[in-house]
């Protein structure tokens, strides 16, 4: 009996994997949208705390969920507030609407270079879909308090305090940027913008190898702004490529093109991305590290792969060379391919999210191969972002 009961699995999953390679990208986008609905509404009723967010997943598969002073608690909003935008759902709207005001203090925290993520995605997106004097008031002073971290003489905003380096500035840094933009254009004051620019000139020259691969972690002398080292703390080596970080270059530098239409920026992303993309394994999911030594054997890392695919989509506009981009939308279409399918789909797994196969930090040991939050929010902006393709 157990033996027929095997059999009759390995048939479904073998004839699952053959339909999803052989079905549209559409049809598997809109079966991947109605499981992340589907997850996240069994996310709000297990949570149930909006001073609560959902994190990575413990080995039951259930959520680890942190409180709002981490970096990650604005993705569990955001998340919601995508749903409700691609479902118009008034379930989501109001667990969206919880969860973002359960974030409101973080718009002072000026302990944290994250303020872009923590707000631009909770408020960010409410205000997109339903724009108020509240939501505002509260993503100018984020925008405000994240300024204060800005040193002239590096040119940089300040990543973290209390480690091993004086000045650290992060590639992962360059996404809180957007905050910073869209408040210059949208009430904030004007320094905002050239505190922006500022950071990704200095991000774009000192950041980067002649091949387009991006370094983790600089550490900068605050007396005359130069650089005094290069190291990794997520990647395996500092002269390795950490997939998220090279992802977080890719998307931080189109959203930079996006507001200032410099085109060095452009250009910065592209060489970013054409790195990421000559280096991708067949299924167009990355290892947790490019260079990780035991390769094939190496965790992958979903969400560097959801992180660029949602770039790609956003940077695929902006490039003029026909085959550029096409490479570019065909990559995103490719990953997105990937990610709506076994193994990396979480459904029919013990996870209360909607991808698997995430890595948080190898070298600490944490979160490695779970799901995390993070990775879903990118990958629910890219599919919603493929949907509006040529809309
Ligand atoms: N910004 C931290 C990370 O990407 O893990």
């Amino acid at each position: 009996m157990r033996h027929v009961l095997l059999a009759f699995l390995i048939t479904l999953f073998v004839l699952a994997s053959a339909s999803a390679q052989t079905q549209g990208l559409d049809a598997l986008v809109s079966h991947a949208l109605k499981f992340a609905q589907q997850q996240a509404r069994q996310t709000v009723s297990e949570i149930n705390d909006s001073t609560k967010f959902a994190r990575s997943t413990m080995p039951d598969g259930s959520w680890k969920t942190t409180a709002a002073q981490e970096w990650t608690s604005g993705f569990f909003p955001g998340c919601l507030w995508y749903l409700h935008e691609n479902t118009k759902d008034p379930f989501f709207k109001q667990a969206a609407k919880r969860w973002t005001t359960g974030m409101a203090q973080e718009q002072f925290d000026t302990g944290t270079h994250d303020l872009g993520f923590k707000i631009f995605d909770s408020y960010g997106n409410g205000y997109r879909l339903y724009p108020s004097d509240e939501y505002k008031k509260v993503i100018l002073q984020a925008a405000q308090t994240l300024s204060k971290r800005f040193n002239p003489i590096v040119g940089c905003i300040k990543s973290w305090d209390n480690r091993r380096w004086a000045y650290p500035v992060i590639i992962d840094n360059m996404m809180n940027l957007e905050l910073l933009f869209w408040s210059a254009e949208n009430g904030g004051s004007k320094r905002l913008r050239e505190i922006g620019i500022k950071h990704a000139e200095t991000t774009m020259k000192n950041h980067f190898r002649p091949d387009g691969s991006a370094y983790h972690v600089l550490g900068y002398d605050t007396t005359d702004g130069t650089v005094i080292v290069r190291n990794t703390h997520q990647g395996y080596a500092d002269e390795s490529v950490w997939a998220r970080g090279q992802a977080w270059a890719i998307y931080g530098f189109t959203l930079t093109y996006r507001f200032t239409h410099d085109k060095r920026f452009l250009q910065t992303a592209q060489r970013a991305a054409d790195y990421f993309i000559g280096h991708l394994p067949s299924d167009h999911v990355p290892y947790w590290d490019i260079m990780a030594p035991e390769i094939p054997n190496e965790p992958r890392d979903v969400s560097a792969a959801a992180i660029t695919a949602s770039a790609l989509f956003e940077l695929s506009k902006y490039t003029e060379s026909k085959p550029k981009k096409a490479g570019y939308l065909g990559t995103a279409k490719k990953i997105l391919r990937s990610l709506c399918s076994a193994p990396y789909l979480a459904e029919g797994t013990n996870s209360h999210a909607v991808l698997n196969h995430a890595v948080g930090s190898k070298p600490a040991q944490s979160e490695v191969d779970v799901s995390i939050i993070y990775a879903d929010y990118y990958f629910i902006q890219a599919m919603l972002r493929y949907q509006k393709l040529g809309k």
